[in-house]
């Protein structure tokens, strides 16, 4: 196989790792027929197939396995190298991989913004997804930093927070209750519910909350993206809770109101995390560091005293 490419094997391992070709076309920003060819490539290289397709799912051949083990050794072996050249070069160059869940991309890249002009050498990627995956790609250690909510026990991974994350609730400005003070959870669960997707940390985080208090939602509709609701909640779709952070640089006059109800802003946080043993690198200990002080940096995204009455961007505020 010594006409295979590195890039080559970066998409087999990706396949393997997310068991679908979709997803891992989505990963390397390729398209499927790249995908498709590059593993058609690679299959004919080393003679043997690599994957079998039962139905709708794929599954690894024999020969699949073995290469999925020696492309983990090959890349971690790459990234070590990649680690002790950086650390060689001090924080004067070097690469920052970091993984956030999608509610954090309000607050992300304005961090990376301030430590970027401090460090311009430094090349930074930075990958966008939910809770879920961020959580599957920090069991297979990935990225060199990791930001999500509360990391599962579940997973040998070292975290700390560092950030306050409110989940509050949102319905267009001129909703009915956008006036009202202490509305009931039971009042809430009369309102049409629009969800974030499966494998969110914001819909995890408010479907216990609800089912602690015993309460079922009418959840009218879902959606992928916390974009998509906040228009849907424009065209008076329903309501929904998600994190105060979404209302960063929304207008002066937001569309938006948020509803005083009891139990509510849920508090929750955000984290960095790393895989527990892994050793960071120069450049990702000086940005974790950076996220110690994250606070300072960014004063006005939280709208701290929305609730006392004083975030521009909200009705109520
Ligand atoms: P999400 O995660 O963007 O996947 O909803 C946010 C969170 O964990 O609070």
């Amino acid at each position: 196989m010594r006409h295979s490419t590195i890039r080559q094997l970066e998409v087999f391992e990706a396949i393997a790792r997310l068991n679908s070709f979709t997803r891992a076309a989505e990963e390397l920003f390729l398209t499927q027929p790249t995908v498709s060819m590059q593993i058609k490539k690679l299959t004919d290289d080393i003679g043997l197939p690599l994957f079998e397709q039962v139905g709708k799912k794929i599954y690894l051949t024999d020969a699949g396995k073995e290469l999925y083990q020696t492309c983990q050794g090959i890349f971690e072996h790459f990234s070590r190298f990649e680690m002790a050249v950086s650390n060689m070069k001090g924080l004067k160059s070097g690469k920052l991989r970091l993984a956030v869940v999608t509610t954090a991309k309000y607050f992300t890249p304005r961090l990376l913004g301030t430590f970027c002009q401090q460090y311009p050498g430094i090349d930074v990627s930075l990958k966008v997804t939910n809770r879920e995956r961020v959580l599957e790609r920090l069991t297979g250690n990935q990225d060199d930093l990791f930001i999500l909510g509360q990391v599962p026990e579940s997973i040998d991974a070292v975290s700390e927070v560092f950030l306050d994350n409110p989940l509050v609730v949102l319905a267009a400005a001129d909703h009915p209750l956008a006036d009202q003070k202490n509305i009931s959870i039971d009042r809430i669960c009369e309102e049409s519910f629009i969800m974030r997707e499966p494998g969110s940390g914001t819909r995890m985080a408010t479907e216990r909350f609800f089912n602690d208090h015993n309460k079922k939602l009418k959840v009218r509709m879902e959606l992928g993206s916390n974009e998509a609701i906040k228009q849907a909640l424009v065209g008076r779709l329903g309501i929904a809770v998600l994190s105060r952070h979404t209302l960063a640089l929304d207008g002066p006059m937001g569309q938006l109101a948020e509803l005083d109800v009891e139990g509510f802003p849920i508090e929750r946080h955000w984290y960095f995390a790393y895989p527990s043993g892994k050793q960071l690198s120069v450049v990702a200990q000086a940005f974790l560091e950076y996220l110690r002080h994250a606070d300072d940096f960014l004063e006005d995204l939280s709208c701290r005293h929305a609730i006392s009455g004083h975030c521009p961007l909200l009705k109520n505020g």
